[in-house]
């Protein structure tokens, strides 16, 4: 018999719903999982969107007050899909209540809110996994577990980019996104942070960086209603941009590795390109995430000249089984947040960790704040978690 698990979710924007349809299919794709999540609420300001997201997923009870979630006693674990800004607030609170919590990145608006909700979850005793999806494809892991092998050689250097198009119109509304104080530090919050994370995931941690920020389109339309993921606002009254669109940067880790980090938000042409590529001293891997089920593998004693051969990654990787009975067949977005859901939820059933934590949530908002302080002096930059 397997024990229910109250979930809710807070913010039924873009992300509430993928953790909502995460929950509805952890089960099918781990059978042996011991917890069974019954969603008994969900929050969302926006009139009426609760409502919908009842009547799609069969949520038990809506409320428009976060705060009635912390509150209600049917609830064991919370999904934080909301804005930035609402992540240490609504983080806190919710480990305080004795909730469980699953918290999109990049966990508020810098690394000393990052701390405060990883704090509040060890406080609490409870456990906290934070939305990082991208090290859960079975290729990034079977990259990482190639370099860990020493296959490729000893690391020289990565690449990582994140280039997507979804601020790239003029008329992209003037939403949370875009202000400092609800968006935070824009495409470093945005994607940067999941390219930092991948950077450790593979490499190890980041001893120090230097940055360069920009902002290329500096006013946008207001919306003029409610708005979800990158809505448009054609003929709006113009605001300012005040984040960036485009971060680059150069990354020290603490191996000795060098490193080159690029995000954008406004990159026309580019959907969704991120990816990375490793070099060692006897070969290379390389990721692209549109291609998430490929992993491109330079290995041998060639040194030049060396072929590169794609892997397509099967049930020997990852969790890939849980997805799909052979190679080839392909995994999508969607199915990351089913790994994601399944770890936190056996974290909370083991009561340790599995996947990525706040500690790592931590890490990822300090280098992003080394990032804007380096872009601000110009200066190298320690990246130093605050304790
Ligand atoms: N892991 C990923 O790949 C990924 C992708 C996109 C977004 N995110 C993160 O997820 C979070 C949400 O992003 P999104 O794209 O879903 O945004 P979104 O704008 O689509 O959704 C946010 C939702 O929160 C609601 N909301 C705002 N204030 C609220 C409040 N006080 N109480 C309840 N609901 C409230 C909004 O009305 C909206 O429906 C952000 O932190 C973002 O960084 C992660």
């Amino acid at each position: 018999m397997v024990d229910a698990l109250g979930v809710a979710v807070v913010g039924f924007g873009w992300m509430g719903r993928v953790h909502t349809q995460a929950y509805a299919r952890v089960l099918h794709h781990y059978p042996r999982l011991a917890l069974r999540p019954e969603l008994v609420t969900v929050a969302e300001e926006v009139p009426g969107r609760a409502e919908e997201a009842a009547r799609q997923f069969g949520f038990a009870s809506t409320t428009r007050d976060w705060r009635e979630v912390a509150a209600d006693p049917r609830v064991e674990a919370v999904s934080i899909t909301a804005p930035n800004f609402l992540h240490r607030e609504i983080g806190v609170a919710m480990a305080e209540a004795g909730k469980h919590v699953w918290i999109e990145k990049p966990v508020g608006l810098s690394a000393e809110d990052a701390r405060a909700v990883a704090d509040a979850v060890a406080k609490a005793g409870v456990q906290g996994a934070v939305g990082f999806n991208y090290r859960n494809a079975p290729a990034v892991e079977a990259a990482r577990d190639l370099i860990a092998s020493g296959e490729i050689g000893g690391v020289t250097h990565v690449r990582i980019r994140l280039f997507s198009d979804y601020a790239a119109h003029p008329e992209g509304a003037l939403t949370w996104r875009y202000e400092r104080e609800r968006g935070g530090s824009g495409v470093l919050g945005d994607l940067a942070s999941h390219g930092v994370d991948l950077a450790r995931f593979l490499l190890g941690d980041i001893a120090s960086l230097t940055a360069d920020t920009a902002v290329f389109l500096p006013e946008r339309a207001r919306p003029a209603g409610a708005t979800a993921g990158h809505s448009r606002a054609a003929g709006g009254e113009l605001g300012p941009v005040e984040n960036e669109d485009y971060v680059s940067c150069l990354l020290r880790f603490v191996s000795g590795a060098r490193g080159v980090l690029e995000a954008c938000r406004v990159s026309v042409g580019e959907q969704n390109n991120y990816g990375f590529e490793v070099h060692g001293t006897k070969g290379a891997v390389f990721w692209d995430f549109r291609r998430m089920n490929e992993l491109g593998v330079s290995r041998g004693t060639s040194y030049q000249d060396q072929p590169v051969s794609t892997v397509h990654v099967g049930p020997g990787h990852g969790e890939f089984g849980a997805f799909q009975p052979g190679a080839a067949n392909a995994m999508g977005y969607d199915d990351l947040k089913v790994i994601e859901a399944y770890r936190f939820l056996r974290s909370v059933a083991e009561g340790a960790p599995h996947g990525a934590t706040l500690a790592d949530a931590v890490r990822s908002a300090a280098a992003l704040d080394a990032m804007a302080r380096s872009a601000g002096s110009g200066a190298w930059v320690t990246v130093d978690a605050p304790a």
